[in-house]
């Protein structure tokens, strides 16, 4: 997600807010750009597409000097990520330069009213809407540029945290917020401004963190003054800060596997936003639509990734087949590009990667691309190797994921190919336009109920106290749950070094059985689906020889719940949609018996986050 950096002082900004960007990297973002003030009172912004390291490169040779200045890292909603929309952004008369997180909602409104004032735009950003919108109040209610904020802000709906300097104005840096986080620190002789406190840390701890509907007016030689949106005067609230600076990135989370588990409301409704329109019935993904002939006549789907990433591809595979009537593979990278695999012209290959830069998976698409398939990848890291070296693809912007443990990139996997699945299904026809509509809107739901599973959170650390003896465990699951069975079993091996194992759950009868006795543990994905009743059967077998039944179960389960020694209530959904709600408390139980068993959750032994060697 976007960042936000400013400084005003003594020393010279630029290294000070590029320092700061490099910090903020952490957040995810796809350009970034900085706005400096001189002692000639001229305003030079400075951007580039990609890493803050590009940036750098783009201003060597150029006018970085100034002791005032404000810097951004993009995460794009409004636009591409590229030149034109990088922050900052000028106004009309390039006098007031502008940074932005968050979203303006009612940006065309304004824009169009703006236009009609006779402003131009050069981006497609809402934040270029804003800074016109404040030069035009600036000029035309003949108020100071602080006024000015106050009253644009006013007309304003949505989300933001804004910095802007302005020409002529060397002294003065105004910030404000609304549900986007900003915070000011208070140095000797300097002042702050950030995202999040991580680019401040280092130069002072004395921190005020604004609160929603508050301007901060930031005086270089005055006490920083801070206004409401209804002009009342606050005073400013100094917090001390004592938490490390890997702790502040962690967000007060015990550690970052924990964070990421419990960010995944949020990141699945960013992972939908902008594709999914329930007023409309619409998804649009447009690197399928801008596709459409290549997934229309698919003779097959080859799904290709590693890890977490390759449960999610076998997730796809029920998808596609349920939905798109197109065949599907789904092989590990790393045996697909050793196997002499028969490719066809007219595969599609879907590449499936968090990191983007999995040296098997960027090999397998090599394969695949030299035997003429179009290739799809599904990225999260912006501008990593992968979504470079394929021929379209979809991000799933979930941020950057540092838990080693893959947990909120696996979730919005999923969620992309659910999406992929219905917009090729409804364009091929093979989905009923009825089911399509409530598949639909049953996602809208999907966030909310993730709140309500995270809510069993201490139940289900409870629960964990109760396994931490076992030196084995067995997840099992059919249909649709079969893969987060894996899934849960992979979770609870990185962390907690317990042998785990995931089974489709009529396999058990065909040799692993003969594990079960009443020391194993034994997890079942027992929600309503087709194959609930099958599903039965096989616990009947697991309970004869006495394993201990933990199941996760919907509130109208009635049998299973007879069965089982334990029962995780989720709320229920549509089958396709169910990996989205069973995997959560999958996960949630992995981590909290690696805790009690005292690994390094976030960074357990011998694996890495980013697995850059064949
Ligand atoms: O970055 P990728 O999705 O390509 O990584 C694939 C695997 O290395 C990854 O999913 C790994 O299995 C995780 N540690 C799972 O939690």
């Amino acid at each position: 997600m976007c960042g936000i950096v400013g400084y005003i002082g003594k020393q010279e900004a630029y290294p000070i807010l590029v320092k700061g960007l490099h910090r903020l990297e952490y957040r995810g973002y796809d350009s970034s750009g900085i706005a400096l003030l001189n002692t000639a009172a001229d305003l030079n912004i400075y951007k580039s597409k990609g890493r803050v390291a590009d940036l750098e490169t783009y201003c060597q040779g150029k006018d970085i000097s100034g002791t005032i200045g404000i810097a951004h890292t993009r995460w794009a909603t409004h636009g591409e990520p590229n030149h034109a929309n990088a922050h900052p952004h000028y106004s009309q008369s390039e006098h007031i330069a502008l940074i932005h997180n968050g979203i303006i909602e009612n940006y065309v409104v304004l824009k169009e009213s703006l236009k009609q004032k006779g402003y131009t735009f050069q981006s497609d950003t809402d934040t270029e809407v804003l800074v016109q919108l404040i030069e035009y109040i600036k000029t035309s209610d003949n108020v100071d540029i602080s006024k000015a904020v106050q009253l644009a802000l006013k007309q304003v709906i949505g989300a933001y945290a804004i910095a802007l300097v302005e020409k002529g104005n060397p002294d003065l840096i105004i910030a404000a917020r609304k549900s986007s986080p900003l915070v000011v620190g208070i140095g000797e002789d300097a002042f702050f401004l950030a995202s999040d406190a991580s680019p401040i840390i280092e130069y002072t701890k004395k921190v005020i963190y604004l609160d929603d509907e508050e301007i901060a007016i930031i005086h270089r030689n005055e006490q920083l003054k801070i206004i409401s949106l209804g002009n009342i005067e606050k005073t400013p609230q100094i917090t001390q800060l004592e938490m490390s600076l890997g702790a502040l990135e962690k967000g007060g989370y015990a550690h970052f596997m924990l964070k990421e588990i419990f960010e995944q409301p949020r990141t699945l409704r960013d992972c939908m936003r902008g594709r999914i329109n329930i007023d409309n019935n619409h998804i649009v993904l447009s690197g399928i639509l801008d596709n459409k002939e290549k997934f229309l006549n698919a003779r097959r789907i080859l799904i290709l990734a590693c890890g977490t990433s390759w449960h999610a591809g076998l997730i796809g595979e029920y998808l596609f087949e349920e939905f798109c009537r197109i065949p599907v593979e789904v092989e590990y990278s790393s045996e697909f590009r050793y196997r002499h695999p028969v490719i066809y012209p007219d595969d599609v290959v879907i590449a499936i990667s968090q990191s983007g830069e999995t040296a098997d998976t960027l090999a397998a698409i090599e394969l695949a691309k030299k035997a003429g398939a179009f290739v799809y990848g599904i990225c999260n890291v912006v501008g990593s190797s992968i979504p470079r070296n394929t021929d379209s693809g979809s991000y799933t912007h979930v941020g950057p994921e540092i838990g080693v443990a893959s947990t909120k990139a696996f979730t919005a996997q999923v969620l992309v190919l659910i999406m992929m699945a219905l917009c090729i299904g409804r364009e091929k026809k093979t989905i009923p336009e009825k089911r399509f509509l409530q598949i639909l809107s049953e996602l809208d739901n999907i966030p909310n109920k993730i709140e309500t599973i995270l809510g069993l959170n201490d139940k289900i650390e409870d629960l964990s106290k109760i396994f931490t003896y076992a030196q084995n465990f067995i997840y099992l699951g059919r249909g649709y749950s079969y893969p987060v069975a894996i899934e849960g079993a992979l979770k609870l091996k990185e962390i907690s070094y317990i042998h785990a194992e995931g089974y489709p759950a009529a396999e058990m009868k065909h040799g692993p059985i003969a594990l079960i006795d009443n020391e194993m543990p034994v997890v079942v994905i027992a929600t309503n689906s087709t194959t609930y009743d099958k599903t039965i059967s096989n616990i009947q077998e697991i309970k004869a020889r006495k394993g201990r039944i933990l199941a996760i179960v919907n509130k109208s389960d009635t049998k299973v719940r007879q069965m089982a020694d334990y029962t995780i209530e989720i709320p229920e959904t549509e089958e396709c949609l169910d990996p989205l709600l069973s995997i959560i408390p999958l996960q949630l139980l992995s981590y909290h018996i690696a805790v009690k068993k005292g690994g390094d959750v976030d960074m357990p032994r011998n694996l890495a986050k980013s697995v850059t060697v064949e």
